[in-house]
């Protein structure tokens, strides 16, 4: 029986499928952790590089629609702390809805920052280069653009009031596989 297969009367196995997200991924991290989204039903499984834990804001001081901007893992990673209006993969808090992205545009490095956040539609972008714009509740997929790949998510976890960076998902632009960390 390949692993394919099932015995009668057992679920059906659940398949591995890899997008080119995935597959960049795969190619530059060094370490795997899981990371839901959606109702349950709908988990997604993606992989990270883990790094050092840091906290990186105050859940009491985060306003929606305002991005803190943050360094993480290394002192030269730029990103951004937002709290959206709606649920994001990966994001943590009551309502799921606080994400972290780098700010580096993965087509060709066009640096974004906090002034291209656009919290009514969840996005970052447009890049000032070639107008790549992210969705930041699908784990920094291009919406629009000429990017192929997606925006660096950073993990992330609450302890108490602290919000914890713990590690990437996605390759940053300009490394061909991700820092060690700080
Ligand atoms: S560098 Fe951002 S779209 Fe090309």
């Amino acid at each position: 029986m390949t692993d394919l297969q099932t015995a009668p009367g057992a679920a059906e196995p659940k398949r591995m499928c890899f997008n080119r997200r995935d597959f960049l991924i795969l190619g530059g991290a060094a370490v795997t952790v899981l990371a839901t989204y959606g109702e349950g039903a709908q988990a997604q499984q993606l992989v990270t590089s883990s790094y050092a834990r840091k906290v990186i804001g105050k859940l009491s001081g985060l306003r929606p629609g305002v991005a803190v901007p943050f360094n993480y893992p290394t002192d030269d990673i730029e990103n951004i702390l937002v709290m959206l209006n709606e649920e994001a993969g990966a994001g943590v808090g009551e309502d799921r809805n606080i994400v972290a992205f780098n700010t580096v545009c993965p087509h060709m490095g066009g640096y974004m920052d906090a002034s291209v956040f656009k919290p009514e539609y969840s996005v970052l972008g447009p890049c000032p280069l070639h107008l790549s714009t992210f969705d930041l509740t699908k784990h920094g997929m291009i919406v629009s653009g000429h990017s192929t790949a997606s925006l660096p998510q950073i993990a992330l976890e609450l302890d108490g009031d602290d919000i914890v960076a713990t590690g990437a998902m996605g390759l940053f632009y300009g490394y061909s596989r991700n820092p060690s960390g700080a």
